[in-house]
């Protein structure tokens, strides 16, 4: 139990990747508050999570500054404490550079930047008293500056930038912020699987290990580690789990 009685609060964990973060924690014996707009995904999930551990469903946009807000207070209200805070949600649209639209900034960065941002935010002062873990996400678009991404790739880019500026500022009180820049199956890949098809087998051919990595078991268990005390000396890091696609120098 390398989580026992932590408290994390996993944005988008109805479905993909934070669902696989909430099994793999859970079944560490963290608390897991799922954070998501799908309502039925997110109904599931509470259900898988309660198997192990105790669950807390908010059906929230986190987009909405406010929620964000009270998402926070309604976690410490509950449960008395934050430990961990995975700020995994983010929907993006493709386009060519020069087609895109100030609409896919602004969903980029609505969904993605803005929340993490909020989020880290509203948590910090409990992070600082129970000396807390974040883990933001990245991508591998960003990293590399993926065609069609202009948006994403300038909203990853950029919590890559504040998780850096926030582990120097923070990590004198013992906060640990790092991000995971992932490749795994999920409904959001299968979706640009089915729009693109040619681009998704590209980047299957360049991932090393041949295969897209299962959200609970490749991407789950690396943020487990990252949420406990075995990676207290690690901070400010983005930790590829993309099956040797990109070695970060
Ligand atoms: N899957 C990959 O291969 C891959 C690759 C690189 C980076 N990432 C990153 O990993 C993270 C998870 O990816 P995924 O593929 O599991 O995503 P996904 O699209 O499959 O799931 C995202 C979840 O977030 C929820 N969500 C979306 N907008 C929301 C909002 N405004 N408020 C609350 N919930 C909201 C969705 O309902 C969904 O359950 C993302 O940050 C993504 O950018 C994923």
């Amino acid at each position: 139990m390398k989580l026992k009685g932590k408290v994390a609060i996993i944005t988008g964990s109805a479905s993909g990747i934070g669902r696989g973060i909430a099994l793999a924690m859970a079944k560490e014996g963290a608390h897991i508050a799922i954070i998501d707009v799908n309502e039925e995904k997110g109904k599931a999930t509470l259900a898988e999570v309660n198997q192990f551990t105790e669950g807390l469903l908010f059906i929230k946009d986190i987009s909405v500054k406010e929620n964000v807000n009270e998402i926070v207070a309604a976690v410490v209200t509950r449960f008395g404490k934050l430990d961990i805070l995975v700020n995994n949600a983010h929907v993006s649209r493709q386009a060519l550079f020069t087609e895109t639209t100030q609409e896919h900034l602004d969903l980029s960065f609505g969904t993605g930047f803005y929340p993490t941002f909020h989020f880290m935010q509203a948590a910090y002062p409990e992070l600082k008293k129970t000396k807390g873990k974040v883990i933001n996400f990245a991508s591998g678009a960003g990293l590399d500056g993926q065609v069609t991404q202009t948006s994403y790739a300038a909203a990853k880019e950029a919590i890559r930038a504040i998780s850096r500026v926030a582990a120097n500022e923070w990590g004198p009180e013992g906060i640990n912020v790092n991000l995971i820049s992932p490749i795994a199956l999920t409904p959001g890949v299968e979706q640009w699987r089915d729009s693109a098809p040619q681009l998704y087998q590209e980047m299957l051919n360049k991932i090393p290990l041949r295969r897209l990595g299962d959200p609970e078991q490749d991407i789950g268990q690396v943020a487990v580690f990252l949420a406990s005390d075995a990676a207290n000396y690690i901070t400010g890091q983005t930790i590829m789990v993309d099956g040797g696609s990109i070695k970060l120098r």
